[in-house]
C-alpha cells in the first residue's frame, strides 16, 4: 500500500533543527519516499533559510486563524539527494526572526503558540492550494499538535474526511503550555478547549490536545513509548496515555546512514571503515589538537556532543561540587571533549573545568563539524540523559565505533548492548540509577576495559559499527501504522 503523506513539523534538516527532532522528521521522509510513498514536508520559512534557495509558490495562501485571515506565501525546495518536496510557510510577521522556537535556547517566544497554530492550519490550506490531499498527515511533538485537533473538528467532513493523524511524541517533557488566552486564536469553538482535551490546570496543553485527537500515537523508540504511561516518566500525561495506549507504538528512530558514515564523511580530516581504523586514529589525533588535549593515542578520549539541558543529565555530569566528570578529570587517566550550549550555569561550569583541567576541555556553542568530529575521534561517548525517547547521538557513535556510556533508559536502552567482562560481548557501558557515583563507577568501568582488555575494546567497536541503524525497517512499521490509522479515521466517519 503507497499513501501520500505530509508532515507538519517545526523543524528538518538540513533547513531548521535545534536538535534530534530535525534529523528524525527529514531521515524518516526520505526512508519512506524510498519505500515508495509520497511524502512532503511543511514547515516554516524561519528567516535564516534562504528565499532566493527556494521556489515561490505562485499567489498568496490565506490562512483563517484568530478573528481573521492570515495573508501567507509558501516557497518549495526538496529535501538534499531526494525527491521528497519541502514547503515553507512564509509569514514576516511570526518567522522573520532568529530562532526556531526563541532567540536563545533559554528564552521563548511569547507568540508560539500563534506561530505553530498558524502552521498547523496552513496544512490545510497548502493541500488545497497545490491540489493534494494527503491520507496521512504526520503531526510531530506539541508545535504540530494542532493539526490531528483540527482533522477532528473543523477538517472534519469535506477535503479531509478521509485523512487520518498520526502524531510522534519526540519528548514528551515539552507539552506547549500556555494561558488560556491564546485560545481564540486556534479558531476553535470555546467547548472545545475542554472538549479537545486542551484543559491543563486551566491553561492550554497543546500536547494533551493532540494525544487526545491523533488517530494514532508513536514515541521514537519501545521502551520509551511504555516508560510514558508510568507516573515516574509520564510528565502529568500518563493517565490519558494509558487511556490511548491501544493506539500507541513505540518505533525506534533510524539515523541517516548518508550523512553519519564514517566511511564517507566529509567532516572528517580521515575516514574509516569497522576493517581498517586508521583512519579514526587520525581523527582522534586532530580532535585532540583541536580541542588542546595532549595528542597521546594511548589515552582514552571521552567525548560529548549535547543541549546543556537537564534532560540529559548535566546536573550528574557538571554539578558545581558533586558532579562525577571533575572527579574523573583527578581521578582518571582520561581526556574528556565536550560541544554543547543551553543552561547557562552548565556552559559556566563547562568553562571552569576547561581551565581547571589539562585533560578536560569544553566548547561552548552548536557546532555540526564539531559534532561529526567529537563522534570520530573519541573512544567513549557519555550520554546519562535522566529520560530519553530516543537519542540519535548514541547511535552515531556506535557508527563511528565510539562506545558509548549510558543510563539504561529510553532509547538508549532499546540501542546499546550492556559490556560483558566475562565474554567481551556488548557495544557500551550502561549504569541503572542516575546518579553522580553511578556516572562516576561506569565511566571507571570504561577506563578499565580500555588499559586491561583492549581486545574487548577492539570486539565491541566491531559489532558497534556493523550494527544495523537504517530507517527501513522502522519505515516500514511506519507503512502499518498508516495503514492502521486509516482503518481507524475511516470507522470513525461511519
Ligand atoms: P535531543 O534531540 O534530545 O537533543 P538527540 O540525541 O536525539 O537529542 O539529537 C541531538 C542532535 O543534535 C544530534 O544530531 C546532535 O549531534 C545534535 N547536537 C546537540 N548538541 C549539539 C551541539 N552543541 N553541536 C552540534 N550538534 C549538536
Ligand atoms: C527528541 C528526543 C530525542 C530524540 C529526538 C528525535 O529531541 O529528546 O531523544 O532522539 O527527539 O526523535
Amino acid at each position: 500500500m503507497l499513501v501520500k503523506i505530509l508532515m507538519v513539523s517545526s523543524e528538518a534538516m538540513p533547513f531548521a533543527k535545534s536538535g534530534g527532532l530535525g534529523d528524525a522528521v527529514s531521515s524518516l521522509a526520505k526512508a519512506l519516499s524510498r519505500l515508495g510513498h509520497d511524502v512532503r514536508i511543511l514547515i516554516p520559512r524561519y528567516y535564516f533559510i534562504d528565499r532566493n534557495s527556494l521556489k515561490p509558490l505562485e499567489g498568496a495562501m490565506g490562512v483563517p486563524v484568530g478573528m481573521d485571515e492570515h495573508w501567507t506565501s509558501v516557497y518549495e525546495s526538496s529535501l538534499p539527494d531526494s525527491e521528497v518536496p519541502v514547503y515553507f510557510l512564509d509569514y514576516e510577521r511570526y518567522y522573520g526572526r532568529s530562532g526556531v522556537y526563541g532567540s536563545s535556547t533559554r528564552e521563548e517566544f511569547a507568540d508560539n503558540p500563534e506561530r505553530f497554530a498558524l502552521l498547523s492550519m496552513a496544512a490545510f490550506q497548502l493541500c488545497r492550494k497545490i491540489d493534494w490531499i494527503p491520507d496521512i498527515m504526520h503531526a510531530h511533538d506539541w508545535p504540530t499538535s494542532l493539526v490531528p485537533v483540527y482533522l477532528k473538528t473543523l477538517e472534519k467532513t469535506g477535503d479531509f474526511s478521509r485523512t487520518a493523524s498520526v502524531l510522534t511524541i519526540h519528548n514528551l517533557g515539552y507539552q506547549g503550555i500556555c494561558a488560556k488566552e491564546h485560545f481564540p486564536f486556534f479558531h476553535l469553538d470555546w467547548a472545545l478547549f475542554y472538549g479537545a482535551g486542551f484543559e491543563f490546570r486551566d491553561a492550554i496543553n497543546l500536547l494533551k490536545s493532540g494525544i487526545t485527537n491523533a488517530d494514532c500515537l508513536t514515541t521514537v523508540s519501545p521502551s520509551y513509548s511504555r516508560e510514558i504511561q508510568t507516573p515516574t516518566q509520564g510528565f502529568c500525561l500518563d493517565g490519558l496515555l494509558r487511556y490511548r495506549s491501544r493506539d500507541l507504538v513505540g518505533i525506534l528512530n533510524g539515523i541517516d546512514t548518508e550523512t553519519w558514515n564514517p566511511e564517507t564523511d566529509p567532516y572528517l580530516p580521515a575516514v574509516y571503515s569497522a576493517d581498517d581504523l586508521s583512519g579514526k586514529a587520525v581523527c582522534k589525533r586532530v580532535l585532540q589538537e583541536s580541542f588542546g588535549l595532549r595528542p597521546d593515542p594511548k589515552i582514552p578520549l571521552f567525548g560529548i556532543v549535547t543541549r546543556l539541558t537537564e534532560q540529559k543529565g548535566i546536573a550528574e555530569m557538571f554539578g558545581k561540587g558533586f558532579g562525577a566528570l571533575s572527579q574523573v578529570c583527578s581521578n582518571m587517566k582520561v581526556q574528556i571533549a565536550v560541544i554543547g550550549s543551553g543552561d547557562s550555569w552548565c556552559e559556566e561550569e563547562i568553562r571552569v573545568l576547561s581551565l581547571r583541567f589539562p585533560n578536560f576541555k569544553g566548547k561552548i556553542g552548536y557546532d555540526e563539524r564539531l559534532a561529526h568530529m567529537i563522534e570520530a575521534g573519541s573512544d567513549f561517548f557519555i550520554m546519562p540523559s535522566r529520560y530519553e525517547p530516543c537519542g540519535l547521538n548514541q547511535m552515531y557513535s556506535l557508527r563511528y565505533g565510539t562506545l558509548p556510556i549510558v543510563h539504561r533508559t529510553g532509547g538508549l536502552a532499546d540501542t546499546v548492548e550492556n559490556y560483558s567482562q566475562e565474554t567481551g560481548e556488548g557495544t557500551g557501558f550502561m549504569f541503572d540509577d542516575l546518579t553522580p557515583q553511578a556516572l562516576y563507577n561506569t565511566i571507571g568501568w570504561a577506563n578499565w576495559a580500555w588499559y586491561n582488555r583492549q581486545g574487548h575494546i577492539e570486539l565491541m567497536r566491531y559489532k558497534a559499527m556493523t550494527r544495523d541503524f537504517a530507517w527501513e525497517k522502522s519505515a516500514s512499521e511506519y507503512t502499518a501504522l498508516y495503514g492502521r490509522a486509516m482503518a481507524i479515521r475511516k470507522s470513525g466517519i461511519k
